[in-house]
């Protein structure tokens, strides 16, 4: 600004209520004697001068009448953060020159005393929304440079060429308080420089995709710009799933309740900090398997990634890295593939925990979660599967009340009271009596009845029922991968329990392939020798 119009400035200020006056004049913003705010100047009557002076006023731009503050600030950060803001600049250090709490809001370089508030007040007071104080690790990022290359690297950013008009960097380009706020003008609420109905201001900037989800489309639904909880990514909660279930908790009708199944007995732990310390695998949150912008209503069909999954990343059959999963277990190989996030639950006679491996198309055999399996006679499915079918790992790791098993509950590989997060109840003690119940899990898919009918191995109901055999003694509910494996001991899933079956008395621990419903068994079982047993002869 020029004298010529600093000079027109204070005439409008003498003149009357026009132009920058008009409007900041009803606002928080006129600290004068008569302002409408509970902050305001004892006796002093002029409204611009605890910002502007004509003159003794500092060189910098637009004749501003404060001192700077300290270059003491907390900055923002992230890891998805691609920006690298340095101290606070330029107008956004005016603004602080009050809102970090630090400096007294009647101290003016035009003035030698400080003018005086009412009430005794000195600095904005800590506990306020206003102040924002000198941490802004929670508060929107500032003073760096928003330009078509930062753009470039982030992609869920606009190119700040196509900004609206409202929305002003500063002369270096740089991103400032200004950009969202004008302190003159309060017609949109908390100076805001346009509306944000409807986000529409961080839209202006900010492409994080759309979503279908009515009550996520508001980006103050899981966001905050200032003094956030969270920290980094500005969330409403000190932690992702907090945040989540704010509404997720039986609170907000519609919102599925997801805080339940966090109390059950096997869970994601999802309760972690933000950008916690420490590798990423070991750490789950909401936003590991629930893209926050991108979900749509809704499952989808095995093994298609989830509509209510979003646009979420992960990790390839072959073990590269996904930025958009099309497959729900690519999103679980994020952790449960490569460097896995936890330990075989049961000790087998081959042990892998690699899920990439276990469930891969060329493993000698699996469950059908990467593609159809390789055994065509499989009597035991149940209508509605096939052994061209393709299941979920959701399918078998579920809430146990979801509607899959007929309850009420929500879905989803939350939480569950089966161990380890199973949809239903698999018992794998030695020793444990049959029933509908004890191998629930498994008689979703395959009849009970086929199964202690002996319809493929004709010993079926003699260990299973005649010897308490538990199913998780003999078969590996994955899979066997090709590298450790033979198509001729390791067939049907076989892969022993080590803590059940034990080598027969030559040391032997083998189970070999016959062909069709026929096989060779050499083991020690519940003190049996079975040096060897066939099926079906034996
Ligand atoms: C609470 C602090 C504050 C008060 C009070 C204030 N201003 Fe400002 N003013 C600013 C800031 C910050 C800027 C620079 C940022 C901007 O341009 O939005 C500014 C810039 C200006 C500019 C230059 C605008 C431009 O586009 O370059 C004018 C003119 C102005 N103010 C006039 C006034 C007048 C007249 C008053 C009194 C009626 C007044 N201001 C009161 C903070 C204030
Ligand atoms: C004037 C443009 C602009 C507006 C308006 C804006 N932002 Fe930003 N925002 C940015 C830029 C640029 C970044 C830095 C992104 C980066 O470097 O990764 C950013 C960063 C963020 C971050 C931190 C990202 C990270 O990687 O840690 C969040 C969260 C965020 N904005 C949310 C919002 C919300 C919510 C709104 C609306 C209240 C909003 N923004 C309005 C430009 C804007
Ligand atoms: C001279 C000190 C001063 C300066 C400089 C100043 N503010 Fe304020 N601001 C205040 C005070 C005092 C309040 C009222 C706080 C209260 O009563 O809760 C306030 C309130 C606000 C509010 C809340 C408005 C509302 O409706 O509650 C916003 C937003 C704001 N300021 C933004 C800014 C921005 C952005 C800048 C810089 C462009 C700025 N302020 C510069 C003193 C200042
Ligand atoms: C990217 C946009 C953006 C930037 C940059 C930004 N703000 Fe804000 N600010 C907002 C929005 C949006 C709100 C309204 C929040 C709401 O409605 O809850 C807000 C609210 C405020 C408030 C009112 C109190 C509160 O927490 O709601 C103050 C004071 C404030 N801003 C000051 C600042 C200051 C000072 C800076 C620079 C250090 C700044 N803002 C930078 C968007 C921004
Ligand atoms: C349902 C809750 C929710 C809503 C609604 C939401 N976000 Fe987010 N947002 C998050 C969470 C959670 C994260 C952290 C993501 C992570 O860790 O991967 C995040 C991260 C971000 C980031 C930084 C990460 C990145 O990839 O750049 C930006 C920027 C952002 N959100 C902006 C927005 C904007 C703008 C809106 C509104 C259009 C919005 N968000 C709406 C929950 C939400
Ligand atoms: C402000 C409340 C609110 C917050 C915060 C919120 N949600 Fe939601 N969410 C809802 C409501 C209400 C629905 C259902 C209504 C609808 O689909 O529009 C929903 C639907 C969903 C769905 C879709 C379910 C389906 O298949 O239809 C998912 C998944 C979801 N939320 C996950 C999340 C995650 C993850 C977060 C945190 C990053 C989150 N929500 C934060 C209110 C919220
Ligand atoms: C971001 C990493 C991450 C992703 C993605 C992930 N998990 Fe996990 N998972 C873990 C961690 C870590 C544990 C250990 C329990 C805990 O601390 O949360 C775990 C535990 C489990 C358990 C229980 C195992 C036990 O020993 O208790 C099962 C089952 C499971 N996850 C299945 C899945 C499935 C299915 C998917 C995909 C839909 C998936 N996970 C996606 C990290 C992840
Ligand atoms: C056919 C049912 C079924 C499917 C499909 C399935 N699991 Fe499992 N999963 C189990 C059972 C049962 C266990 C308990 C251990 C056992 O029986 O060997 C288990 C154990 C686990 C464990 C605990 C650690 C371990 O390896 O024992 C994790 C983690 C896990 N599964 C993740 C996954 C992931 C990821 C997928 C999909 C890629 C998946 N599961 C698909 C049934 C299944
Ligand atoms: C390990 C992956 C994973 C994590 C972590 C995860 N979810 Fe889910 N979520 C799922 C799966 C799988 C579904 C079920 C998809 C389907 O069948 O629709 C689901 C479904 C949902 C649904 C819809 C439930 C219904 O019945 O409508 C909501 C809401 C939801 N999740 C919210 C959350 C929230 C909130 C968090 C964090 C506390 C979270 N999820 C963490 C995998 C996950
Ligand atoms: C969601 C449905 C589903 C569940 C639950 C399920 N299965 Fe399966 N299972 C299948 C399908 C489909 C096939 C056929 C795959 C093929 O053709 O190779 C199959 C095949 C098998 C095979 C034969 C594999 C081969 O290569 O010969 C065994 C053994 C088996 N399942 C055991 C179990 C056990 C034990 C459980 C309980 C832990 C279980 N299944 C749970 C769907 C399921
Ligand atoms: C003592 C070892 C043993 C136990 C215990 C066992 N199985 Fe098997 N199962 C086998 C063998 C061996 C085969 C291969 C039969 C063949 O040659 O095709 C088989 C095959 C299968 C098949 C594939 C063919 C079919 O029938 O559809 C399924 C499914 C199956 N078992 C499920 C189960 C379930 C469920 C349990 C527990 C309720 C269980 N098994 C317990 C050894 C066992």
């Amino acid at each position: 600004m020029s004298l010529t119009q600093f000079a027109a400035m204070g005439l409008l200020v003498g003149a009357g209520a026009v132009g920058q006056q008009s409007s900041i004049v009803n606002t928080v913003h006129n600290l004068s004697a008569s302002g409408p705010g509970a902050i305001r100047a004892a006796t002093e009557e002029q409204v611009c001068i605890f910002c502007h002076a004509p003159h003794n006023a500092s060189p910098v731009r637009p004749l501003w009448n404060r001192a700077m503050p300290a270059d003491n600030y907390l900055i923002y950060t992230s890891r998805a953060f691609d920006a690298e803001p340095g101290q606070p600049t330029g107008m956004s250090k005016m603004c602080l020159s009050c809102h970090d709490g630090t400096i007294a809001l009647g101290s003016v370089i035009s003035r030698d005393d400080p003018i005086l508030m009412s009430g005794g007040i000195t600095s904005i007071p800590a506990g306020i929304a206003a102040h924002i104080g000198t941490d802004l690790r929670d508060d929107h990022p500032i003073s760096f440079r928003y330009d078509s290359s930062l753009a470039a690297q982030d992609t869920r950013l606009r190119d700040p060429v196509t900004l609206p008009h409202e929305i002003r960097l500063d002369a270096n380009g740089e991103l400032q308080c200004t950009s969202c706020h004008d302190a003159h003008n309060n017609a949109f609420g908390n100076f805001l420089v346009m509306s944000n109905v409807g986000s529409q201001l961080c839209l202006a900037c900010h492409q994080v995709g759309q979503t279908a989800v009515t009550a996520h489309q508001s980006c103050d639904s899981c966001h905050q710009p200032h003094t956030a909880p969270s920290g980094p990514y500005l969330l409403h909660q000190p932690t992702i799933a907090g945040t989540c279930l704010q509404c997720h908790d039986g609170s907000v009708p519609g919102a599925a309740d997801i805080a339940s199944s966090l109390e059950s007995l096997s869970i994601h732990e999802t309760h972690s900090q933000v950008d916690p310390d420490g590798d990423p695998v070991t750490h789950v949150s909401c936003a590991d398997c629930h893209e926050p912008h991108t979900m749509l209503n809704g499952a989808g069909v095995a093994p298609a990634v989830h509509a209510n999954f979003g646009a979420i990343d992960g990790v390839s059959a072959s073990g590269s890295p996904l930025q958009t999963a099309t497959t729900e277990y690519e999103v679980c190989f994020k952790c449960h593939a490569d460097g896995a996030a936890s330990m075989p639950w049961i000790g087998r006679l081959i042990a892998q925990n690699n899920t990439r491996l276990e469930f891969a198309t060329g493993a000698v055999s699996f469950h059908p979660v990467q593609g159809p399996g390789r055994n065509q006679d499989v009597p035991s499915l149940l209508p509605g599967w096939t052994t061209s079918s393709v299941i979920y790992c959701s399918d078998c790791h579920n809430s146990s009340v979801a509607p899959l098993g007929g309850g009420l509950g929500a879905r989803g590989v939350h939480g569950s009271a089966e161990e380890p997060l199973l949809a239903a109840r698999y018992d794998t003690e030695d020793y444990t009596g049959e029933s509908a119940q004890a191998y629930a899990l498994c008689y979703r898919c395959h009849d009970r009845n086929s199964i202690l009918g002996d319809e493929s191995f004709s010993e079926h109901r003699k260990h299973i029922v005649g010897e308490d055999t538990p199913c998780a003694a003999c078969h590996d509910a994955h899979g066997i991968a090709s590298h450790q494996g033979t198509l001729m001991n390791n067939s049907h899933l076989i892969n022993f329990a080590t803590g059940i079956v034990l080598p027969n008395s030559q040391g032997r621990l083998e189970f070999i392939d016959d062909g069709l419903f026929a096989g060779t068994c050499y083991l020690q079982c519940h003190g049996e020798n079975h040096s060897p047993e066939r099926y079906p002869d034996d």
